[in-house]
């Protein structure tokens, strides 16, 4: 009869788990001797060790994440095991660690807690490491990649389990040339800039959109996007107190093909309007799109450029601020205001989102699309907690740099 496996669960103690450090000595004794770096311990039975930043309780990122280590059992069936190669830190994981987000992360049990936990990040690639022979019947492999469907997996992790309806292949041909940060930063940004640009107004060439949070990774992949299909584009940066930063963040923004770049300050001064006429040919150049993720009065000066029976997408809320509409604005100037969440759509059209990311790939490998600046957090098996929360916490901060991306060395 073959041996009967352990569960994770009881076999934590069992040699495959990595070994926990000794106690710190008292203060009384030697210092111990400088340890060897701590080793992973394969499982003869095929267990995989991971670790993931979870939450049991809703708040603030800093005070409810903690990094939990737990083993995979070896799948079978329909499962398959994953091992992530690059998770970014999206404003949206925020929101949702803090109870805030509409879509709920799943709190279980499964990874060996006795109180349910949940697993933050909903974006990211993987590698397929082991798989169930139903996986394999349906032509999966090892070593293939995968990005996560829909929000609330958790992608904050090392490794985890998984069955096909939630993930999404990238076959070899969509893969080819691309990093494992590009495959992991495109299925939520580019895709919304994509279809907001797309789905709401049926611009022709030449015509202007308008856009704040320009700097953002959905901004500046609606800047390129725009560029290639023959829009023109404003976009609205917030004021930097350094005047060479916001120089300098003006002219990316122009190098990726940004028609006119200003601040939320020069938005709102008077004159604004006589300005958006020079831009546009005396306004014989329709601004027919706007794109919002800011809210407040910012939000409202940017309708107030807008085409009579032009389209007002809104898809953030980084200002905390309500979206404030004048009644004119509906009755006499009939702008058409929309909401916009990537992951309703995408669950919707499935087959529109594989095109689209497949179309964003593309670009990406003939060099039509250029990669959002990230901050690569490395994370290794060795990395500690405090270190990978810290940075979640910087991600809390406004005026980055570069969007926080995890990604994964030796786990
Ligand atoms: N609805 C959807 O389907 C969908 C999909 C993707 C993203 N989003 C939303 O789109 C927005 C951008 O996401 P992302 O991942 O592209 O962002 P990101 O690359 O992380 O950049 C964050 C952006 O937000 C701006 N920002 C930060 N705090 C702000 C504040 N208090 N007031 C005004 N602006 C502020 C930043 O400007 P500074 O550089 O000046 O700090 C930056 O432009 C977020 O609201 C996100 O939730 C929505």
């Amino acid at each position: 009869m073959a041996p009967r496996l352990r569960s994770p669960a009881s076999s934590l103690s069992q040699p495959f788990l990595r070994r926990l450090p000794r106690p710190a000595c008292a203060s009384s004794q030697p210092p111990p001797p400088p340890q060897p770096p701590q080793r992973r311990y394969i499982s003869a039975y095929g267990y995989e060790q991971a670790k993931a930043l979870t939450f049991s309780d809703y708040g603030d990122p800093p005070a409810v994440l903690s990094l939990h280590s737990h083993s995979i059992s070896p799948p079978h069936g329909n499962l398959m095991t994953l091992r992530f190669l690059a998770s970014p830190i999206n404003p949206a994981d925020i929101n949702q660690i803090q109870g805030v987000y509409p879509s709920k992360p799943t709190f279980t049990t499964n990874l060996s807690t006795p109180n349910p936990i949940a697993v933050a990040g909903n974006e990211g690639v993987a590698e397929i490491t082991a798989l169930g022979d139903r996986v394999k019947s349906a032509g999966y492999k090892k070593g293939d990649w995968v990005f996560i469907k829909g929000p609330g997996f958790g992608t904050w992790r090392t490794h985890a389990t998984a069955t096909p309806d939630q993930v999404v292949r990238l076959d070899d041909s969509m893969r080819e040339g691309i990093s494992a940060i590009q495959a992991g930063t495109v299925s939520i940004n580019p895709c919304t800039a994509y279809r907001m640009l797309r789905d709401f107004a049926a611009l022709k060439e030449g015509e202007w959109f308008i856009q704040n949070g320009a700097n953002s990774g959905v901004g500046r992949a609606a800047i390129q996007l725009g560029r290639k299909w023959g829009y023109k584009s404003i976009n609205i940066i917030r004021s930097r107190d350094d005047q060479a930063a916001q120089d300098k963040l003006k002219q990316d923004l122009q190098d990726l093909g940004a028609d006119v770049v200003i601040t939320d300050a020069q938005l709102q001064a008077q004159g604004i309007k006589d300005q958006a006429k020079e831009w546009t040919h005396n306004g014989r150049d329709n601004i027919r799109l706007a794109l919002n993720c800011v809210n407040g009065k910012a939000a409202t000066a940017m309708a107030k450029l807008l085409s009579s029976s032009a389209h007002f997408v809104t898809y953030g809320a980084m200002s905390k601020q309500p979206l404030t509409i004048p009644a004119s604005m509906l009755i006499f100037k009939n702008i058409h205001f929309h909401g916009f969440w990537v992951s309703r759509w995408a669950e919707k059209n499935p087959e529109d989102k594989q095109k689209t990311v497949a179309h964003v790939l593309d670009m990406t490998r003939k060099g039509e699309f250029k990669d959002t600046p990230f901050d690569q957090i490395a994370w290794e098996w060795e990395t500690k907690g405090e270190e990978l929360i810290a940075k979640v916490k910087d991600t809390l901060e406004g005026y980055r740099e570069g969007k926080g991306v995890f990604v994964f060395g030796k786990t």
